[in-house]
């Protein structure tokens, strides 16, 4: 099979993606609604990052957009070791979010560039802040921070495969040992593993429900910085979502800090989208909110801006 993840979604696939998912709840049990609501609470987790990083790229082609790497992986190569199943069930089901089960970190959505750009051109300034890629897929907006000297990248992602194979591994491919450089398969010829690399020293990885993870980093014994800047893109489609999404950010946010939300103005089907999660925030009056880029290229896509309204 040639289907391969972490491809750009255009807005017709963005539009499929919100019917398939219309489609799986027409008609749907009170059972299959309580097993969804039971999914929604996926526990959190911290993942280990692994001594030997080219173990994790090993045989994986590397490919460059925007100046950054990811890994090309083929569902042959990803289905052989995905725990949660992932891959098979949005394969079968044709879908590239299954509410509660798989949230579409395996590609990459078409907002994430418009952020890139967005920091890029609005020239935010990253270095030495902490920084959350939150609902991360690849990691691209976090690797960008990294790339901008940030001094703290926290990535999360609902599905723990996509932190495994996918954010972890891209990381690793940006970290600047010309061996990762290489869109070949790395060598065989390193035996030993290397010390971590600066950049990767800086990260750490999570997986799970936003509350699930707001829970395990705030009762955690080692300490974890409140963000400067949180960077998300993709992340308003569902309405459902609102709640956890809204107060992850205001218990994650520094006191003067930014989030940035790239996202379409509207999910067809899903029913999300930038301005619904603006009056979402607007009701919830703890933060003050602002459009500052808006892209009208096919469907809308906005970045929006918060910040704590009591902030100056
Ligand atoms: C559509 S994907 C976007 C991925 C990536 N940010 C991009 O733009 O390519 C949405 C992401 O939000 C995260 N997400 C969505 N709903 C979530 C929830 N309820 N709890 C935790 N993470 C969630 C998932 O990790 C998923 O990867």
């Amino acid at each position: 099979m040639s289907f391969r993840f972490n491809f750009f979604m255009d807005e017709n696939e963005a539009g499929d993606a919100g019917r398939s998912k219309q489609t799986a709840s027409q008609g749907e049990s009170q059972a299959e609604t309580a097993r969804k609501e039971k999914f929604c609470r996926k526990a959190a987790k911290e993942h280990d990052i692994p001594e030997d990083l080219d173990k994790i790229l090993a045989n994986k082609a590397v490919e460059a957009v925007s100046g950054l790497r990811y890994v090309k992986l083929s569902v042959v190569e990803m289905e052989g070791d995905d725990e949660e199943g992932i891959v098979s069930q949005s394969v079968s089901s044709h879908s590239d979010l299954i509410p509660g089960v798989y949230e579409g970190g395996l590609k990459i959505w078409e907002c994430t560039f418009d952020l890139i750009d967005y920091i890029s051109e609005a020239e935010i300034e990253l270095t030495d802040k902490a920084v959350l890629d939150l609902g991360c897929g690849a990691g691209l907006l976090g690797i960008t921070a990294l790339k901008g000297k940030a001094g703290k990248v926290h990535f999360q992602d609902y599905n723990s495969t996509v932190i495994d194979k996918i954010t972890l591994p891209n990381v690793a491919a940006n970290c600047g040992n010309d061996d990762r450089k290489t869109s070949k398969p790395p060598s065989k010829r390193l035996k030993k593993a290397e010390p971590l690399p600066d950049m990767l020293t800086k990260c750490r990885f999570f997986s799970g429900e936003w509350s699930e993870v707001l829970q395990l980093l705030l009762s955690s014994s080692k300490p974890f910085p409140k963000y400067d800047i949180i960077l998300s893109s993709e992340t308003t489609y569902n309405p459902d979502y609102y709640s956890a999404l809204h107060d992850t950010l205001a218990q994650l946010l520094e006191k003067h800090g930014r989030v940035y939300l790239a996202s379409k103005a509207h999910y067809f089907g899903v029913g999300g989208g930038i301005y619904l999660f603006e009056k979402f925030a607007e009701e919830r009056n703890v933060f003050r909110t602002s459009i500052v880029k808006v892209i009208d290229k096919g469907l809308q896509r906005c970045i929006m801006e918060m910040a704590f309204k009591h902030s100056s």
